[in-house]
């Protein structure tokens, strides 16, 4: 393994694997006092932030330590970038440091694959855009097979904003890969134009789609990267496509539900869903540190796994 830039580049073989290495860290840190591992001592990964982040910040900086590497944390904010510093000085300079890994997250599409022209050591993309997020979507796979024990055949649901949605590209490129069944479900004006060529059905009306239904994951509404006119009101929005108590009691038993997080509580999910025994939501973050730990690993022990 080289770069982890896309959850479409992994196979079905590398995806697993990935999965399964996670899982093996979980055990190999379950017997210690303190849960770290020696592998990576002597190692220098780089958190490369342009974009706001808490989750994936903290948990590549979690994953790296807990791996005994050293951990540089980059922000956009107060650095350099603000007197007009481009991606490609910022990176040279962090190289010049010593990076054998750059996680790097950006509002370019596109910005990760960038970086493998200008860098030496491995990237990982922490989320480019509205283009891709392939370790939450390795998250969520993990957390989906650790409460299921599957993956193939499993019906999931992707509610919401599909359209500014890095982590809705990535999971339908993976959960494709792992062969369970994609719906998206969102008002018309928050579906993409090209969904027609992506392996999934597309569906308007949430509460059809619940009973059959095995997990839902919820999308935030990416207010940021939206004007007035994709939808009538936050209220409209939250009442046909928002999961409250009433719509959870449509899902069949054994269903779960997800969020990438940050949440809109009140708006895509009720917060009485997001704190329901149903919800694998604070199961997403910690795995989330499990996986990280798998990619940084794989990508800087030269193991052969064969993704990117
Ligand atoms: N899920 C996710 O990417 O969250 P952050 O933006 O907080 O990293």
């Amino acid at each position: 393994i080289e770069h982890l830039l896309s959850a479409a580049d992994l196979d079905l073989e590398s995806a697993t694997l990935i999965l399964d290495t996670a899982k093996e860290m979980d055990a190999a840190m379950s017997g210690r006092e303190v849960r770290k591992l020696p592998t990576l001592r002597g190692r220098t990964v780089v958190n490369l932030f342009f974009e706001d982040s808490t989750r994936t910040r903290v948990s590549f900086e979690a994953a790296a330590k807990r791996l005994s590497a050293d951990v540089v944390t980059f922000s956009a904010k107060g650095s350099s970038v603000s007197k007009g510093e481009s991606l490609k000085d910022t990176a040279l300079t962090l190289q010049a440091m010593g990076a054998d890994a750059v996680v790097v997250r950006h509002s370019a599409a596109g910005a990760a694959n960038r970086l493998t022209g200008w860098l030496d050591g491995s990237v990982v993309n922490a989320g480019d855009g509205t283009h891709e997020h392939p370790t939450q979507a390795l998250l969520d796979a993990y957390t989906i097979r650790q409460r299921l024990g599957r993956l193939e055949g499993l019906r999931v649901a992707v509610v919401g904003d599909i359209l500014h949605s890095r982590v809705a590209r990535s999971n339908v490129a993976l959960l494709n890969t792992f062969g369970a069944k994609v719906t998206l479900v969102a008002p018309p004006t928050l579906v993409p134009v090209g969904v027609g060529s992506w392996p999934v059905e597309v569906a308007y009306d949430f509460d059809a789609v619940l009973p059959h239904t095995d997990v839902v994951m919820m999308l935030r509404v990416q207010a940021e990267r939206m004007n007035a006119s994709f939808f009538p009101s936050a209220r409209e929005y939250s009442r046909r496509y928002g999961l409250d108590g009433a719509r959870l009691a449509r899902l069949p038993d054994e269903a779960i539900v997800m969020h990438p997080g940050p949440m809109n509580r009140g708006m895509e999910i009720a917060a009485s869903v997001a704190d329901s025994p149903r919800s694998v939501i604070v199961d997403q973050v910690a795995n989330g540190v499990l996986v990280r730990m798998a990619v940084l690993y794989l990508l800087l022990s030269g193991h052969k796994g064969g993704a990117a």
